[in-house]
This record gives C-alpha cells, sequence and structure tokens, in this order.
C-alpha cells in the first residue's frame, strides 16, 4: 500500500507503547512497529503470553522496540522494577494492536492480571485500540458493551473491518489495514489546532475520456493533497476530499468522493464548498477535454475502421474549478491554491492568487528534479493575501503540508 501520505517527520522523538494480544493477525503488529521507527518514534511493547504463541519479543526487539515486556514477573530480575509504569510515565500514546475480546474486557473491567493490562490501567494518555477476533465474538452482547465502555471513557477504536478471518468465518472481525492504526497514532500524538474546521481538498490528476479506453490526463500522483487531508484530519479538521484517480487510502475518519472527470469534480467540490471553511484546490484538473471521436465515447475506436487517416482531436474547455469556488466564495472562507509552473513562478502565482479571488497560493515549478508531479518533495513559493512571500526549501510534501496549516493559522 502506498503510505508516502503518512510519512510525517514531525514525531521524531515521539513516544509510544505497542501491546500485543493473541491473535492470528499479530504478525501485522510488526509492520505497525517499523512504520511507527520510520517516523523516527521510539517504540516500547508489551506481548501478552498469548501474544508470544503467534510472534516472538526477538522480532520486536530487532525491528527497533527499545524495550520489550513479555511477562510481570520475569525469572532474572530486570533494571525496572515499575516496568507496569513506564508506559503511564514515559510514552505519549498507547496502542493496542491486535486487541482481543479478551484484553477489551480487562480494559473495560479495571482488570490488571498480566503486564499488558496492568500498563494499560495505568495509562491515561491516548489509547488506541484495533480489535481483531472472531465475528461471533466481536458481536457477543459482552463485547459489545466493553467496547462502548473503553469509546466512552476516551479510547480511540479503529475497526475491525469486515471480510474473512483466518477461521473460515466472515463477518466484522479483522484486524483494521494497518496503516488505518499507524494514521491513528499519529492523529492521537497530533496537536487539535485545526478543531471544528471543515476542510475541503481536490486531488490528483483528472482524466478527460476521448473513446471507450482512451483518455487525457497528467501524471499528477495527488501527493500533495494527501498529505494536506491527513495532516489536517490528524489536527482535528473535518476532511473531505475530492480525488481524482490516485493510489491512496485515506484513513476511514477522511470522507472522500473518487471523480474521474473535471466536471465530475466540479459537481462534487462544488456541493462540498458550502459548509467548508476552509478549501485546498491541489487537484492537476485538465484545463481540456477531447470531444468523442465520430462513433461515440461509448464505443472503442477500431483503427480497421479509420483506413489510412489518423484521427485529429478536437479540444474543448473544460471549467475551472478553483475560479469557480474563488467567485462564489463567502465571507470567513479561506482558499487556497496551487500554481504548477514552468517560466514566471512569482508573476504568474500572483496573477492567478488575484484572479482566482485566494487567500494563498503555493507555487511549485514542474520540470525539475524535486519538485512538482509524482515527487516525494517539494521546493515551494508561498504568497498569501496580503502580499507575504516565503520561499521554502526542499521538503518533503508531508513537511510542506503542515507548515502550510501553519501558516495559515496567522493568515
Ligand atoms: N485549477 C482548477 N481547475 C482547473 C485548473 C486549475 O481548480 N481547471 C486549480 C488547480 O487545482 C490549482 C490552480 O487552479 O490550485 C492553478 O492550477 P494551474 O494548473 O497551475 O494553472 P491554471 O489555472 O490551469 O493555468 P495555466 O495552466 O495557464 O498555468
Amino acid at each position: 500500500m502506498n503510505t508516502a501520505h503518512l510519512r510525517f517527520p514531525c514525531f521524531l522523538g515521539r513516544r509510544v507503547h505497542l501491546g500485543v494480544t493473541g491473535s492470528i493477525s499479530a504478525y501485522k503488529s510488526l509492520e505497525l512497529l517499523r512504520l511507527l521507527v520510520d517516523s523516527q518514534i521510539s517504540v516500547s511493547a508489551t506481548l501478552t503470553s498469548s501474544g508470544q504463541r503467534f510472534i516472538g519479543a526477538e522480532s520486536f526487539q530487532a525491528l527497533g522496540a527499545v524495550a520489550v515486556h513479555t511477562t510481570m514477573f520475569p525469572d532474572v530480575p530486570t533494571d525496572d522494577p515499575f516496568a507496569h509504569l513506564t508506559p503511564s510515565r514515559a510514552a505519549d500514546a498507547f496502542v493496542i494492536a491486535p486487541a482481543t475480546a479478551n484484553i477489551l474486557a480487562k480494559i473495560a473491567h479495571g482488570i490488571a492480571d498480566d503486564m499488558l493490562s496492568t500498563q494499560a490501567l495505568a495509562f491515561r494518555g491516548p489509547l488506541i485500540l484495533a480489535p481483531a477476533m472472531n465475528p461471533a465474538m466481536w458481536a457477543a452482547p459482552a463485547t459489545r458493551e466493553n467496547w462502548r465502555t473503553v469509546l466512552e471513557r476516551g479510547g480511540v477504536g479503529v475497526g475491525p473491518a469486515a471480510g474473512a478471518v483466518a477461521c473460515g468465518d466472515t463477518g466484522e472481525g479483522r484486524l483494521s489495514p494497518v496503516e488505518h492504526i499507524f494514521a491513528a497514532v499519529l492523529r492521537a500524538l497530533s496537536p487539535k489546532d485545526l478543531l471544528g474546521r471543515n476542510i475541503l481538498v481536490t486531488l490528483g490528476p483528472t482524466r478527460e475520456p476521448w473513446d471507450a479506453v482512451r483518455f487525457l490526463s497528467n501524471p499528477s500522483s495527488g501527493l500533495m493533497g494527501a498529505c494536506l487531508a491527513v495532516s489536517a484530519w490528524m489536527r482535528g479538521a473535518t476532511v473531505n476530499v475530492v480525488a481524482g484517480p490516485t493510489s491512496f487510502d485515506f484513513p476511514p475518519g477522511i470522507t472522500v468522493t473518487p471523480v474521474n472527470t473535471a466536471q465530475e469534480m466540479l459537481t462534487a467540490a462544488s456541493e462540498l464548498f458550502p459548509a467548508a471553511d476552509i478549501a485546498c484546490c491541489t487537484a492537476a484538473v485538465c484545463d481540456f477535454r477531447p470531444v468523442p471521436p465520430a462513433s461515440g465515447a461509448e464505443r472503442k475506436l477500431k483503427k480497421r475502421d479509420l483506413g489510412s487517416c489518423l484521427p485529429s482531436i478536437e479540444l474543448l474547455a473544460n471549467p475551472d474549478i478553483l475560479r469557480t469556488l474563488g467567485a462564489t466564495k463567502r465571507h470567513g472562507q479561506t482558499l487556497i491554491g496551487f500554481a504548477a509552473e514552468t517560466d514566471d513562478l512569482l508573476a504568474q502565482a500572483k496573477l492567478k492568487l488575484a484572479e482566482k479571488h485566494l487567500d494563498l497560493i503555493v507555487a511549485n515549478r514542474v520540470g525539475v528534479p524535486g519538485s512538482g508531479f509524482e515527487s516525494a518533495t517539494n521546493a515551494v513559493t508561498v504568497l498569501d493575501r496580503t502580499g507575504r512571500v516565503e520561499q521554502w526549501p526542499e521538503l518533503p510534501k508531508t513537511e510542506v503540508a503542515w507548515r502550510i496549516w501553519d501558516l495559515l493559522q496567522h493568515l
């Protein structure tokens, strides 16, 4: 799965405690550990005795966990006789993935009869729980009640997902995708300075069909918009994404409207814009759409029907979504645009800022390494409606997104 939109560098040095209980999906917690460690987060872990039947402590050590607990009373005394309190004193967030019905019951009822349940009982920070169990166990009245209790007390639930489970049954009970659990942990570690804001993000390319199998498009990956959407959600905003074709999977807390064409993107964005406090148009919208061949847009044009003549393609102008939103912008709404330029970056960006009634424009060069389409990084110049201009060095797009939201607090 593409995780480029979740690779934020700003969590360096944060501390997370990872609990692993007895489920066939326990091996997936190693992938969660990798994602956290790759983000420079310091991870300690506790495996219950059932968890250790599925996965070994050595794997967690090998993949970078700073401490791995397996029992409350080790045969050989450790340097830390208060390990059952360490997460409550040191960790910024506590995640249990997978979480069995048993650990949910213990947490709901304050049972502390092993290392993990004792650490969880003592912990006062954000607790993220990703259940995994047989669908009948998940549906059992006792588990429903326990789940309600832990969520009411502030626990953050991720999943479970529906589908086939290891025992052959089908239903709700699968561990959620690891990327969703990872995103929930990052959200728990993030400030909530966009709480209460409704944010609309357009992203990705559009595809303008010519016939049934051919279309006009561009190489936009949608990464910049995906980073903006995810970081806004992590910082507390309600986020609606209108996405052209991209490969990103968004956390379930983000509402995604998939579209193909510029016209579809305009319709979706126009419906969502009135309720938005901030709209951020990052999409690489095709400015033109082809007029379908005489055989029609629903059919595949056959070469043999052409004889020796090559078809010439006529283009029609597409709507400018950002300009349309700018024209209907009400007092108090903030509109952010992007500008992809090969020449006269500053002048072009200034023009677009004024013409499209923007509050902020983020301009970058296309066709240079380290910036623009399909790149994980971007070197941007940011201009706001007050005339302020800032030039940022080449940064990961996740970092650019984070800084844009920082900047907006002072606009
Ligand atoms: N945009 C849009 N709808 C379009 C074209 C652009 O919403 N049909 C938005 C983009 O999402 C971006 C901004 O307008 O936020 C600028 O897009 P860009 O491609 O840089 O410029 P254009 O306005 O299309 O002008 P040009 O292609 O002439 O540079």
